[in-house]
């Protein structure tokens, strides 16, 4: 196996297993030496929880006071909850401890069918029944498993979600045609339709019939959406090439609903999965979505599988969802019973929709905040924030400091845990932050930030 292929870390782990015991090594698969725990955002948090510093903005759950903002009905599972009488849910023996099916369990997709079409008024054509996975992560997995092959090429911005590295390019050998996520503090259209088309010219050069791209709104880590003309633009820029290849469109809608900036009166986002359900005969959207940002239930590990594709007669969809379900019974067996039976006590429960306003609202309060904070024109000094209008998360670029020892920096002197994304970014979670707390959160960035770069 050649050693310049793998990524630095997996070269450090295979050396020590060979050192260690030569014949372990050798033992491993090209895929186990491949493999590797990432320095990224997961080995960031865990320090940061060691550390426990005061302001901890690294991970994406959502924390108020201390606690985590979960609806306040499903707090406690076993009765008297903190914040007010909670009711206990009462789940069946069965409920909790047998199997599940691997298609799920029906009143949960039926809650969640119905849900996708009522955020979605514009979806009135047929698309498949979804089938659970064990998170949006797993979903991300099947569909690696069916659709992606080595060198496929995948289009997606430059600022994304580090898992996506691990689950497409080491598991599979994906390639990325990225483009910058911003133009002028918008989505770059132009951007991402250079970069489709070079994928295009790319899978033609490598007879591939297919290329894939990857949209993710509200997207982490900047916590950007674009608005419903920009969706339509895409949509349209997408169509336009659609004769040229096939094209497999992927949704991570796993902040969705999180929009901080929408107006009574203004168009309501929907999933982009709206725009492409029923585009052409050669695009195919997938959905991921599922309870874990949205639902405020990030341990439960629910997520969800969609299709749709124009003229998706039930008979495509169906053996589509075979495969789909091939994939969970080979990797996963099936999905948690406790899971999908707790998340349905959730989304049933009468103060749901009152509560997820509260909660939104609540998430909203701390993104204007930090909108109105970073206002301050001292910043421009040492960084400019990407925009943000949704999500958990906000991003800094800084100018002329390294990311990665302002982190150092931050969490061993300042009490201040936040994440780098490279050399150059800083991710800001400002779900796990108070919004009493935002202001010095802020301003010990600034502090730190511009000593260093003296
Ligand atoms: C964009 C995005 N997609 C997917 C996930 C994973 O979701 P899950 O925990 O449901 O696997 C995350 C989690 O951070 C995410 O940020």
């Amino acid at each position: 196996m050649n050693k310049k292929e793998l990524n630095p870390i997996a070269n450090e782990l295979n050396e020590i297993i060979e050192n260690e015991n030569k014949a372990v090594y050798e033992m491993l698969s090209n895929f186990g030496k491949r493999m590797f725990f990432p320095k990224g955002i997961l080995k960031q948090s865990k320090e940061v929880s060691i550390k426990n510093p005061k302001l901890k903005a690294t991970l994406g759950m959502a924390v108020n006071d201390g606690d985590l903002l979960t609806y306040d009905y499903a707090s406690e599972l076993s009765g008297s909850c903190k914040k007010k009488e909670a009711d206990s849910f009462k789940i069946s023996r069965g409920d909790i401890y047998s199997y599940e099916q691997v298609s799920g369990r029906k009143e949960l997709i039926d809650v969640w069918t119905k849900k996708i079409h009522q955020d979605n008024p514009e979806l009135t054509t047929n698309i498949s029944t979804p089938i659970p996975v064990t998170g949006i992560t797993h979903g991300l997995f099947v569909f690696s498993d069916l659709f992606i092959e080595e060198e496929d090429q995948i289009v997606m911005p430059e600022l994304i979600w580090g898992n996506y590295n691990l689950i497409f390019k080491e598991r599979r050998g994906a390639e990325y045609s990225s483009y910058p996520f911003f133009d002028n503090n918008q989505f770059n259209i132009n951007g991402f339709e250079t970069a489709l088309v070079r994928a295009i010219e790319n899978a033609n050069n490598n007879r591939k019939n297919k290329v894939i791209i990857l949209l993710n709104f509200p997207n982490n880590p900047t916590g950007y959406s674009p608005k419903p003309s920009m969706i339509r633009e895409i949509r349209d820029v997408i169509y336009k090439l659609a004769n040229k290849t096939n094209i497999v469109i992927v949704c991570d809608d796993a902040y969705f609903g999180l929009f901080f900036d929408e107006k009574q009166t203004e168009e309501k986002r929907q999933s982009p999965f709206t725009a492409f359900a029923n585009l052409h005969r050669n695009i195919l959207a997938i959905k991921l979505d599922g309870a874990t940002k949205e639902e405020l239930s990030w341990g439960l590990r629910v997520g969800f599988m969609t299709l749709g594709i124009k003229d998706g007669s039930d008979l495509l969809y169906n053996a589509l969802n075979e495969k789909i379900k091939g994939s969970v019974r080979s990797s996963i067996s099936s999905g948690s019973k406790i899971g999908q039976s707790l998340l349905l006590e959730i989304l049933s429960h009468k103060d749901h929709k009152k509560e997820k306003i509260e909660k939104i609202a609540l998430l909203k309060g701390r993104a204007l905040k930090v909108q109105k904070i970073l206002e301050n024109k001292k910043y421009d000094e040492v960084w400019t924030a990407y925009p943000f209008n949704s999500g958990y998360f906000m991003t800094l670029k800084l100018k002329g400091i390294n990311a990665p020892e302002l982190w150092k920096e931050l969490l061993e002197n300042n009490d201040v845990g936040v994440i780098f994304l490279d050399k150059e970014h800083i991710r800001v979670a400002f779900s796990s932050i108070d919004k009493r707390n935002l202001d010095e959160l802020f301003e010990i960035i600034y502090r730190v930030a511009k000593k260093m770069k003296k």
